[in-house]
């Protein structure tokens, strides 16, 4: 393991001076983007026009799945797909996972109940799943594809047939990841995707609904549109989640040369495991063989004992260095206020994991060097561990 200096924490030079943000968004294609951005401001069809149709054919030929709906974003895809699926009384979901996945279960008309996930990948676990349908009767399953990680999506898929309930993927940070070859957006009764700037595909602010259900998709066009279907006279209560046919034109561009960049980013986050190897106390999720992740987010899981910090102390050092952290997901959702007032279920793992995870900048363009130099302020924050808690 390289010496790297003192942190600046302690008073060394800051690895980043001019700072690491999390992500950086880059479209490659800005001359195509602008020739489709002045045809649309040319046509002057701003919605419900070709550009989104494009979009829609061309994911749907990337995920090889008959049907995507294009919305404005991924919670209100979510949203529409689970009031397609008519769901009523409990939602199950993990407990570790963006509050926007308990949020459209809410909105939906429903009310979310929470299981446990896999200590080893952070995504839902399946045995608790089961447990948790039982015991809630809930109307359908959701799980989320964690920083891309696929989910265990035969034994969900199984769970949720034997209980008799369909399942709703949050596929917002996997547009790209694969389980077992297979693209993650053909499993369950939908896959919902996220196109917001944190993503690997971008569309400014954007979602797609993937999906086999001929009907659940005619569902979720027409209830992007208020559930008009052209004569105002609504069939159901919609909502306006369209998608602009300007942000499809960015999420066109974006979504070009995906498989590339997402093989980019799982040479880069092998790079820096490679790198903090023999640090101890630090591990990455699980990703099971043949699968593919689209590595939406570069996410340690900390031991404090074997670190020398907790996670706190942790990002307080990497600020320190001008880098960027975030703790995707904490608190876990039925830890937050909108939820408190919900029966409580125990949920140990969840809580565990949620202390313990700490986001690190990643993007698709970042550099060898960039992410060398990454891993070198984890282990110098690690090297002088005791010296950083005693300055806490
Ligand atoms: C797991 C998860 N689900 C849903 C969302 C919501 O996506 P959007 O901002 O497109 O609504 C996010 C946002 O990052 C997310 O991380």
């Amino acid at each position: 393991m390289a010496k790297t200096g003192r942190p600046a924490v302690l008073g060394g030079d800051a690895l980043f001076a001019e700072g690491l943000p999390l992500t950086r968004v880059k479209v490659p294609e800005r001359e195509e983007l602008a020739r489709r951005l002045d045809g649309i401001l040319t046509s002057g069809q701003l919605t419900d026009g070709a550009t989104v149709r494009e979009l829609e054919e061309a994911a749907a030929a990337q995920l090889d799945v008959p049907h995507v709906v294009a919305v404005s974003n991924c919670t209100s895809g979510l949203m529409l797909a689970l009031q397609a699926l008519g769901v009523s009384g409990a939602v199950a979901m993990p407990g570790f996972t963006f509050a926007a996945t308990a949020h459209a279960a809410h909105w939906a008309g429903a009310t979310p109940v929470f299981a446990e996930v896999d200590a080893d990948t952070l995504t839902l676990d399946p045995v608790d799943a089961a447990r948790l349908l039982a015991e809630s009767g809930a109307s359908a399953l959701m799980a989320t594809h964690v920083y891309g990680t696929p989910c265990r999506v035969e034994e969900l898929a199984k769970v949720a047939e034997d209980a008799g309930v369909p399942i709703v993927y949050d596929a917002a940070h996997a547009l790209g990841s694969r389980r077992a070859g297979t693209p993650v957006g053909g499993f369950g009764a939908a896959e919902v995707f996220s196109l917001s700037p944190t993503k690997v595909v971008v569309a400014g602010e954007g979602g797609l609904i993937a999906t086999r259900d001929e009907e659940l998709a005619r569902a979720c066009r027409l209830g992007r549109g208020y559930g008009n279907p052209g004569d105002y006279d609504c069939v159901f209560p919609g909502l306006n989640a369209r998608m602009s046919e300007l942000h499809a034109a960015l999420a066109l561009v974006s979504l070009r040369g995906l498989p590339e960049r997402v093989a980019t980013r799982s040479r880069l986050v092998a790079l820096f495991a490679d790198a903090v190897r023999g640090v101890p106390g630090l591990r990455l999720p699980a990703l099971a063989e043949g699968d593919v992740s689209t590595w939406k987010d570069l996410t340690l899981i900390v031991e404090p004992a074997a670190f020398g910090l907790d996670v706190p102390a942790l990002a307080r050092a990497l600020r320190a260095e001008g880098i960027d952290s975030r703790r995707y997901f904490h608190p876990p959702v039925h830890r937050q206020q909108a939820y408190a007032h919900l029966p409580a279920r125990s949920l140990p793992i969840t809580d565990d994991v949620s202390a313990r995870v700490l986001t690190l900048p990643l993007w698709s363009h970042m550099d060898d060097a960039t992410v060398r130099l990454l891993a070198d302020a984890v282990i110098r924050i690690h090297e002088h561990a005791p010296e950083i808690a005693s300055t806490d």
